[in-house]
């Protein structure tokens, strides 16, 4: 691959509870051609976080290696999902003076660090400790008149702004790059996985007019709000697909792959008279494959799979209920994520939140494999799509991290000697 087509690769990786996945794509114009992707199961997290670094370390490796195997090159940096790193969401307000001259870049960098600053300042007097993730203005004003998208070229005497900044926990986001870092990778950006979903499963439309993505995995449910074309709160639920397995593996006194396996054959969130009359053979835990097993109506499932469903989407309610955005947040909630996937799942979703709702797939990338098209990848698909658009305003965020130790460590990529390029950029990135 010539050097000028190997700077327009993006790599995406998201670490998921359930699977990692890598995605590589290249750049054509204003769309993406997926060269690549790589998707290996993952065991070391535990929703969202990391609990085994070796079990990660390998699950990213073997994803990795997959994608640039079938892209045909290899990458050296990531734009990486976050998500159950105690995500949170602030909106603070900031405003400098512009009195004299034509408002200009640099003035709308100085009021969102203004922002950042604040934010900074107020959680380090309470001493909780983050991450800053995310800083989105979410609107411009001048001179009090608020709706202004890009004040640049604007006259005035104050220019203010109303920023979305999305912080996580330290230490798992540490713990994830430093997954990573073992791989041989560096961290090109981070981003929330709820906001990455929408990124790729909404319309424009959707975006404009008011819409909550509800991305349901395998051990979170994340969630993000996006109104007038902006994302306005992200959030992340510890629950997900993975609970409803677990609560049939208890409830029919079955092995959790064999609960895997009843969830998506014959799981429904809905009742139906049929399934009183058809039964299930279930295996029970600790017999062998052709040892013991039970007869169940199909009915039991729904039993156990509905009130779970049902507290998943209480609990987003009461989360968009607590930012103050449930009333404000629109008509329409999009479904994604591999739980969604979920027979029924729609109908719950649309019975508790009283809205309508549709299920989101990933869209917007060129050779997009059957594979890679399902709910599941909706967060990797939207990484590539962040990439596309945000990354260049993403670099001003990195001097408001605080600047983490790297370990070496074996890995299972092959190691390849850092660039002189590749290690001044870390200098940088650690010192400033
Ligand atoms: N056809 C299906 N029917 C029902 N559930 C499904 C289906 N396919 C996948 N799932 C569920 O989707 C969940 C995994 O979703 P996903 O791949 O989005 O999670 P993840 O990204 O690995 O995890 P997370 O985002 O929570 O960290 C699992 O709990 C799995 O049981
Ligand atoms: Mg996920």
């Amino acid at each position: 691959m010539s050097e000028s087509a190997r700077r327009d690769i993006l790599a995406a990786l998201d670490v998921g509870s359930t699977k990692v996945t890598c995605f590589i794509a290249q750049g054509e114009g204003a769309e993406m051609r997926l060269l690549g992707i790589g998707t290996y199961r993952s065991t070391g997290l535990r929703h969202g976080v990391v609990v085994d670094m070796d079990a990660t370390e390998a699950a990213v490796g073997n994803a990795v290696d997959a994608a640039e195997q079938m892209a045909g090159t290899r990458i050296e940096r990531v734009i990486l999902g976050v998500s159950g790193a105690q995500i949170r969401s602030h909106r603070v307000k900031a405003e400098v003076s512009v009195a004299g001259h034509a408002i200009q870049a640099a003035d709308v960098v100085r009021v969102i660090d203004s922002a950042s600053s604040a934010l900074r300042d107020a959680e380090d007097k309470a001493e909780v400790e983050s991450v800053p993730v995310h800083r989105i203005p979410v609107g411009f004003a001048v001179d009090g008149g608020a709706g202004v998208k890009d004040p640049t070229g604007m006259f005035g005497e104050t220019l203010s702004v109303d920023v979305l900044l999305a912080t996580a926990a330290p230490g798992p986001v540490r713990n994830l790059e430093t997954a990573i870092e073992r791989c041989h990778l560096g961290v090109e950006s981070l981003v929330v996985s709820a906001y990455a979903s929408g990124l790729s499963c909404l319309v424009d439309d959707e975006r404009d007019l008011g819409v909550t993505v509800i991305d349901m995995g395998g051990g979170t449910t994340s969630v993000a709000v996006f109104l007038e074309g902006y994302v306005v709160h992200v959030g992340v639920l510890p629950i997900g697909g993975q609970h409803v397995t677990n609560d049939i593996a208890r409830g029919l006194s079955t092995p959790v792959a064999s609960a895997e396996r009843l969830k998506t054959l014959y799981g429904h969130a809905l009742h139906a008279p049929a399934a009183d009359r058809e039964m299930l053979e279930v295996p029970l835990i600790g017999e062998d494959e052709d040892g013991q097993s039970n007869q169940v109506p199909r009915s039991m499932l729904t039993q156990i799979i509905r009130p779970r469903l049902e507290e998943t989407f209480e609990l987003a309610r009461e989360h968009l209920e607590t930012a103050g955005l449930f009333a404000a947040a629109g008509r329409r909630v999009v479904l994604t994520g591999g739980a969604s996937q979920l027979n029924g799942a729609r109908d719950v979703a649309a019975e508790v939140l009283q809205r309508q709702v549709r299920l989101g797939r990933p869209m917007g990338l060129k050779g997009m494999a059957d594979a890679a098209a399902g709910p599941g990848f909706a967060a990797c698909a939207g990484l590539l799509r962040y990439g596309m658009t945000s990354l260049p305003f993403d670099r001003g965020l990195e001097r408001f991290r605080k600047p983490f130790a790297t370990g070496e460590s074996g890995s299972p990529r092959a190691a390849r000697p850092a660039s002189r390029l590749g290690r001044l950029g870390q200098w940088f990135r650690q010192n400033f």
